[in-house]
């Protein structure tokens, strides 16, 4: 069976809305399998956009099924937001999109903890303040909302009581509703799944359909955002690896491959270690050209070059079998092209990070690579293959541009070279 997991390669937004979209075609079911609506997955349908912060990158018309696992952290007012949007357009979406019980919600007062912390903090992580952090917080520290509560009103009753009381004494802080409002507003917002026919169904009662068929799972943010293995505390708080296909009940082992997401060059939003970042008026040029402003909260992104320790390490760290290039259209026009080789790490030159630690004190080494007219010049080939021999992964497709089918094989795009 055809199972392929798409992952970002470094920091997120490298477009894997876009390449889930493209892939979507060929498979039964598209699975979301971490993150929450910090994520913004953007596609294009006739020519619209459309951004996803946590349904699936599925084409809207077509027959495709999505699935929301349990590692995801679900903002039920975001969620049916998203599908009544999709609904007034596609009749019946709803009725195609599933959701594991077992997921964690996102309350309001999640999101209002996130601002607290940040103000709190003495060197913002600069979060989308969408309440993930807190939300993963609760749910390992056990206080965590499950979407199964929403369907035995006592016990959500008392585990929003215990909640309020826990994070009033917490933060001393007023959140905006009462136990008792998150209750009618929780209730509220089930209801309205349940009219848009959303299906509530564990991945243990999924999984000998998933078995059977063809699955595309797609990933949130990037390798280097992940909790365990990213810049920490410069991170996100769910797991941004291939791995966490473990909780729709996939282990890597039963992909075909796992797809990372490679920008042609590098951008993260929020703080923390980026030892390939430009500033001033090269970075300025790539943002406006790439358009490098965050989906989810319209943040200009950080921009710098690409960045091959990073992605040696995020390679080990995650499992990486195949690049989808991105954004390459972007440094169309570029006299030269900078690339970095290694790192400088006081007196040590390493060509791959042994700990996420060794981020914060890299110093770039690069190289400099003739530029290109554009993504059918001999030079951009000559890009590709440096990356792909320095990285020992392929580079199986081209993304050219925003749109779904702005892309092509690496092979058709050497049959058109000039
Ligand atoms: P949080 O996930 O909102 O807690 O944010 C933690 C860090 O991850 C911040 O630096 C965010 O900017 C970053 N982040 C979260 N989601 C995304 C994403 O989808 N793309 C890129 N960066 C993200």
């Amino acid at each position: 069976m055809n199972r392929m997991a798409i992952v970002g390669s470094l920091w997120g937004d490298e477009g894997k809305g876009k390449v889930v979209n493209y892939f979507s075609d060929k498979y039964e079911w598209v699975v979301r399998f971490s993150g929450g609506s910090n994520a913004g997955h953007t596609i294009y349908y006739n020519e619209k956009k459309y951004v996803n912060h946590l349904l699936p990158c599925i084409k809207p018309n077509n027959d495709s099924k999505s699935f929301l696992g349990a590692g995801m952290v679900i903002d039920l007012e975001q969620l049916v937001s998203e599908l009544e949007d999709y609904e007034k357009e596609f009749k019946g979406y709803g009725s195609r999109v599933y959701i594991d019980p077992e997921a964690f919600l996102v309350l309001p007062w999640h999101k209002e903890e996130d601002g607290f912390l940040e103000d709190m903090r003495r060197e913002p992580i600069g979060t989308t303040k969408r309440g993930i952090g807190p939300a993963y917080t609760d749910k390992s520290s056990r206080e965590g909302i499950k979407l199964y509560h929403l369907f035995d009103k006592e016990t959500l009753k008392e585990r929003l009581l215990d909640n309020y009381h826990l994070k009033k004494n917490k933060y001393n802080e007023k959140f905006s509703l009462s136990a008792d409002e998150m209750l009618y507003y929780l209730l509220n917002l089930k209801d309205k799944l349940l009219n848009l026919k959303v299906n509530f169904t564990s991945a243990i009662d999924m999984v000998s359909i998933f078995r059977n068929t063809s699955v595309l799972f797609e990933g949130a943010q990037g390798v280097l955002l992940d909790l365990d293995f990213g810049t920490y505390p410069f991170v996100t708080s769910g797991s941004c690896m291939a791995h966490g296909v473990s909780s729709v009940g996939f282990s890597t082992f039963e992909l075909d491959n796992v797809m990372a997401v490679l920008k042609a060059y590098t951008t993260r939003v929020g703080a923390g270690p980026f030892p390939t970042e430009e500033e001033g008026e090269l970075a300025e040029k790539i943002r406006q050209k790439g358009n490098e402003f965050g989906a989810t909260t319209g943040r200009p992104r950080r921009v710098g070059w690409m960045d091959l320790p990073a992605l040696r390490y995020a390679k080990i760290r995650s499992g990486y079998t195949d690049f989808v290039m991105t954004k390459a259209d972007v440094l169309n026009g570029f006299e030269k092209i900078k690339v970095c080789t290694a790192y400088k790490c006081g007196d040590e030159i390493i060509e791959v990070p042994s700990t996420s630690f060794d981020f914060f004190r890299a110093e770039p080494i690069y190289e400099e690579l003739p530029g290109w007219e554009d993504t059918h010049s001999i030079n951009f080939l000559k890009y590709i293959t440096y990356i792909e021999e320095k990285i020992g992964i392929p580079i199986d497709y081209i993304s050219y541009g925003p749109k779904t089918y702005e892309m092509e094989s690496k092979s058709d795009m050497i049959m058109n070279l000039k």
